[in-house]
């Protein structure tokens, strides 16, 4: 028997019965009952805005698959461009697919020569890389008049491929420019990891990368491809509703991912533990975190009540990295810290654990990048999880332009007050 919900509204005595569907009910079932009657969901906290077939997350059990996929299978067997192609396209490629996605990758990762001359040699000298990102993202698609036929498929396409295939050399471009190193050209050689890699820091001649050190970039690619609606895909899904390009809305959604709360956090966590410091230190700053004086960065989730699953498998490729790179010493201080917040009732009442950006800043520093260029890293791969659904969208007849209602609090009606009546 279908499962229904009912709700009366007390008020009128009026009730309606509505399915539900996957735990889900209409909020137009509420509409049938009272036209102004609103759900008031601050943070989406009880609110489904979609429909979705690109990752299933379950919270309390600490699951993650993109497309049915186990994230771990994903990150021990797969490689980025295969995972990218997965979200992008619903399943995994045969090996002629894969071949021709890899290639056509590979040979769209230059980007126009006034994006670096005119564009990004424009910023200031210490320019955030992650503002220079989120502006380059939009001003790519400038480059792209085409970019606005988003109904064409062949040609949405099209963009997604030179979104992928770009956000490395962007992103590299950024870095170079910070560090006032001349720009590294794309290697078609080289595999999406190790080109990225290639680009950052080669100087000279010397364009050696690491198989290990490119391994766990490419894994932690794969685990930041895509996380169901975040924030940074809500904003994607919401920029993308007006129907508009997809590098403007890349764009929106990298600038919801660059706050301290989302994306933002992996840089807010090394900072943290560098100010911490020593292991002497734990014990008072989660006191401190306790005493509500700032948030132990890294930890909690707004799905995960449970050990976030990207955390396990990045606590382990840390222990890969740095068997190249030397153990980063602030490793035991994280350690510490987690040792001890999982023990600590605050936390645990709270059913607060390590999320994906807890142990990932150790290996972005361990793997040469400054602090301020990990959100950068978040981005990358992100970028082919925000375009999934970005086509999601566009072909789920049941989505409109996003508008939400509000509940206003402010003054009644009231009349203009001349400045000289003014207190
Ligand atoms: N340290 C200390 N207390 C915390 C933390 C934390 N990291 N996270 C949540 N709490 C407390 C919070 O103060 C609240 O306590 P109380 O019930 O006494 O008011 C309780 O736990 C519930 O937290 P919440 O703020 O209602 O939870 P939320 O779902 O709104 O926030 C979060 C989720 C990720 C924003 C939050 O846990 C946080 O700020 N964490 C630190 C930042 C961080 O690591 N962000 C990365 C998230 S994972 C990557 C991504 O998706 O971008």
């Amino acid at each position: 028997m279908a499962e229904t919900i009912t709700i009366i509204d007390d008020r009128t005595g009026k009730q309606v019965t509505v399915p539900l569907t996957d735990g889900s009910f209409p909020s137009t079932a509420l509409r049938e009952l009272d036209a102004d009657l609103r759900v008031y969901d601050p943070a989406y906290l009880s609110t489904a805005a979609c429909k979705s077939a690109i990752t299933y997350l379950d919270g309390d059990a600490g699951i993650l698959r993109y497309r049915g996929y186990p994230i771990e299978q994903l990150a021990e067997k797969s490689t980025f461009l295969e995972v990218a192609y997965l979200l992008l396209n619903g399943d995994l490629p045969t090996a002629a697919e894969l071949q021709q996605w890899t290639y056509d990758v590979t040979h769209h990762t230059y980007i126009h020569e006034n994006m670096r001359k005119r564009f990004v040699d424009g910023f200031h000298y210490d320019a955030h890389p992650m503002g220079m990102f989120v502006s380059a993202a939009a001003a790519l698609g400038t480059f792209y008049p085409d970019a606005k036929e988003i109904f064409d498929k062949k040609n949405l396409d099209r963009q997604i491929l030179r979104l992928v295939a770009k956000m490395p050399t962007l992103a590299a471009m950024c870095y170079r420019f910070s560090t006032g190193l001349p720009f590294v050209l794309p290697n078609n050689s080289l595999t999406y990891s190790e080109n990225f890699l290639n680009m950052m820091f080669k100087i000279g001649d010397d364009s050696h990368v690491n198989p290990v050190l490119a391994k766990a970039m490419d894994v932690l690619f794969i685990l930041h491809a895509d996380h169901e609606q975040n924030c940074g895909t809500t904003a994607m899904r919401v920029v993308a509703s007006s129907n508009a390009d997809p590098y403007s809305a890349t764009a929106a959604a990298a600038s919801a991912l660059y706050g301290p709360l989302h994306g933002g956090a992996n840089e807010a966590v090394v900072r943290m533990l560098e100010e911490i410091k020593t292991l002497d230190n734990v014990p008072a700053f989660i006191q401190s975190v306790k005493d509500g004086n700032g948030k132990l960065m890294g930890f909690g989730h707004r799905v995960y009540k449970n050990y976030d699953p990207r955390a396990k498998i990045i606590k382990k490729t840390a222990y890969d990295v740095f068997e190249v790179t030397g153990k980063n010493p602030l490793l035991d201080v994280a350690l510490k810290l987690e040792e001890v917040a999982l023990q600590d009732e605050y936390f645990v009442k709270r059913k607060l654990y390590p999320n994906v950006d807890f142990y990932s800043g150790l290996i972005y520093q361990a793997l040469g990048f400054p602090v301020d260029m990990f959100t950068v890293l978040f981005a990358i791969p992100r970028t082919a999880g925000w375009l999934a659904h970005f086509s999601e969208l566009l072909l789920d007849k049941e989505q409109k332009i996003s508008r939400p209602r509000q509940v206003y609090t402010g003054s009644a009606e009231r009349d203009y007050v001349p400045m000289v009546q003014r207190a």
